[in-house]
This record gives structure tokens, sequence and C-alpha cells, in this order.
């Protein structure tokens, strides 16, 4: 107490990452905006209906780009599903659930991240990283309360994803999570 009034006790002890965590939350971090971009000159030229494609085609396909640049493997999951592949397993799961744990106690959700070695089903280790994605107003053309989306977007989406988990989310909500994993060096 008395050296903590001084000024003299010892500061926190700095966290050093490793340089995979860093990696990983750089990529991890260069894939949304760009499909933002994409989302957004889209959604200006047909439409949320016409741009439904984005996220259809073009997501996948930008991120099997960016797993070829990068080297980690890259996807998408949620809780609530759209495209059921998009499936978390235990690990991503357990992630997902206390980055909604957090922004429920008003963590910002763009930071929420974890990055961990696990050891894998074959004994292998793996690097993994995650990283949320929250809802912004744009994401509720597609994601959101029926009031937020357009007779078209709710018919095409149906006919795409007759089993669509991925509507009713608000701004702020996490609508899912980006994840990264590569076999440790
Ligand atoms: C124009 C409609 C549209 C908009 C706008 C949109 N999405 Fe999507 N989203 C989709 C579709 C369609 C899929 C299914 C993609 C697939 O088949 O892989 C999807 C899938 C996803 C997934 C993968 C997990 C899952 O549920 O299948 C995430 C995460 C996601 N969207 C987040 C977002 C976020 C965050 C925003 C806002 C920045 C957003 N989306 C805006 C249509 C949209």
């Amino acid at each position: 107490m008395a050296l903590t009034l001084l000024g003299c006790a010892a500061p926190p002890a700095p966290v050093v990452e490793a340089p995979w965590v860093m990696q990983a939350r750089d990529v991890a971090g260069s894939v949304p905006p760009k499909l933002l971009a994409v989302l957004q000159e889209e959604i200006a030229r047909s439409g949320p209906e016409g741009a439904i494609g984005v996220c259809n085609v073009k997501a996948p396909a930008m991120a099997r780009a960016a797993s070829e640049q990068s080297g980690w493997a890259i996807r998408r999951v949620s809780l609530r599903h759209r495209n059921p592949k998009a499936v978390p397993d235990a690990w991503e799961r357990a992630a997902l659930e206390d980055f909604d744990r957090r922004a429920a106690a008003h963590e910002p959700p763009a930071s929420l991240e974890r990055s961990e070695l696990v050891k894998d089903t074959d004994g292998r280790l793996v690097q993994r990283y995650i990283r949320a994605l929250p809802t912004m107003d744009l994401c509720t053309q597609c994601h959101g309360t029926p009031d937020r989306m357009s007779p078209a977007v709710v018919a095409r989406l149906k006919a795409l994803y007759p089993d669509d988990r991925a509507v009713g989310y608000r701004p702020g909500d996490i609508r899912g999570a980006i994840t990264l994993r590569r076999p440790a060096l």
C-alpha cells in the first residue's frame, strides 16, 4: 500500500504475444472490411436482394483467397447460422458464447477475440484464433428483425436457405465470428 502511494509498486508485467497471434489478428482483420466494401457497393447498385450473392458466393471466395494467401484456414461461423456449413466446432462455440456474455456486459463487440494453442483430435498442436463479427446497421437488411428486411430479401433467403437461423439480429449483437487455424510449426 505504502509503496503504491509512493509510486514504487511494480508495473504490471507486459503481455507478450506470440507472433502467430499478431499474424492471425492481421489476417482476421483484413477480410471483413474488404467484404463490407463489396457489400456496400453491391447494395448501392442492386439493392439488398441483389447483394445476397455477395455474401453467398463472394464471401466464401474471399475467405478462400485469404486462406491461400496467408496459409491460415479461414471460415465464418455463427451460433445461429444461415449457411449450414457455418456451424462452430466445440472450441468456436465456447468462444462465441463467451463473446455474447462479454458483449452483454458492455465490452465493445468489435474487440472480442480469443487465441489459443489447442491439441487437435489427432494430438497435433494447432494455432487457433477467433474474432467476433458485430452486427452493423447495414447487416440488418439481411440479418435483422422483420421490420428491417424487404419482402424480396426474405423471399430470396427462404429459397436459398430453408433452414435459415441468421435473422433477428440488432445492431451491436454478435452476428458470428471469423475463425482461423493452422498447424503449429
Ligand atoms: C445482402 C444481404 C446480406 C448482408 C447485407 C449481410 N449478409 Fe451476412 N450473410 C448473407 C448470406 C446470404 C449469408 C450466407 C452465406 C453463405 O451461404 O455462405 C450470410 C452469412 C453470414 C455469415 C456466416 C455465418 C452464417 O450464418 O452462415 C456471417 C458471419 C455474416 N453473414 C455476417 C454478416 C455481417 C457482420 C454483415 C454486416 C457487415 C452481413 N453479414 C451483411 C447475407 C447478407
